[in-house]
Parts: structure tokens; sequence; C-alpha cells
């Protein structure tokens, strides 16, 4: 059975210890996801979403502290604009939808970040390995 490579783009104060409580909680999820730990998502610009998907990435999720929780007061709110303009640009590279995902976790919610790994790599397992984008080699 394939096995997506997924990166997870994860703010330290809610959704890596959301991700850390599921782990300490023993819930079960994909060990599919490679986390990369950053300060606020309003950190993770588009290009680092471009870089996974060039570099062997099949799917990118972007996991924030919950809309009024962020600890940089507005960084989500960054997030929450930036998002909608990315995924334009990843349809227009023909990049599916479902590869890339916005989803908020909150350091108390393990069981949440359990099951949004869990259907996020399911989703990606049916699109089957990510082809490079066109126009984006070298
Ligand atoms: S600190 Fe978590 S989204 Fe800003």
């Amino acid at each position: 059975m394939f096995e997506p490579k997924i990166v997870a783009f994860l703010c330290t104060w809610c959704s890596y210890t959301g991700a850390d409580l599921a782990g300490t909680s023993r819930s079960k999820y994909a060990d599919n996801i490679r986390v990369i730990r950053v300060m606020c998502s309003g950190r993770i610009e588009p290009s680092f979403v471009f870089k996974a998907l060039k570099e062997g990435a099949d799917g990118v999720l972007i996991c924030g502290c919950h809309p009024g929780d962020c600890h940089y007061q507005n960084g989500n709110v960054k997030t929450i604009r930036r998002y909608p303009l990315m995924k334009k640009m990843l349809a227009e590279l023909g990049v599916e939808d479902a590869r890339v995902q916005l989803s908020w976790v909150s350091a108390s919610e393990g069981d949440r970040f359990a099951k949004i790994v869990n259907e996020f790599t399911e989703g990606v397992r049916k699109l089957g390995p990510f082809k490079i984008m066109a126009g984006t080699s070298g």
C-alpha cells in the first residue's frame, strides 16, 4: 500500500502541544507525518508549502491555534487570509485540493489532532504519490 509522506507545520503553542498530548495520551495516528515546528502558523509562508511538495512531500498539513487563540494575537488571521490565495496558486499548478490542508488544533485537543492526521493521510493516500508541479523542477 502507498504510504504518503506528509509534512506537518505545527505552531508550537497549540498544535505542537496538541500533537504531544496525542502522543502522551496514546491516541493512535498515522506515522506518515514529519513535523516541522514553527512559532506561529502566521510564519508559514506559501513558499514553505511549495518547497515541501517540490522536495518529495505528497501532502502538507498546516495546524495552528484556533482563531482568537493565537499567541501572537493575529498570526493566524494572517494564515486565514493567506491560505485561500495559496490554495488558488496550488490549484493553478495542478495540485489537488486534498493535498494541502489547514486545521486548528488547541493544546488540549490531542484526539482532534490524531483524527485530523488520520483523515488527511487517508485523503492523500487516495490521491496517490504527488507528481512534481509542472514548471517547478530545477
Ligand atoms: S501561535 Fe499558534 S497560530 Fe499563532
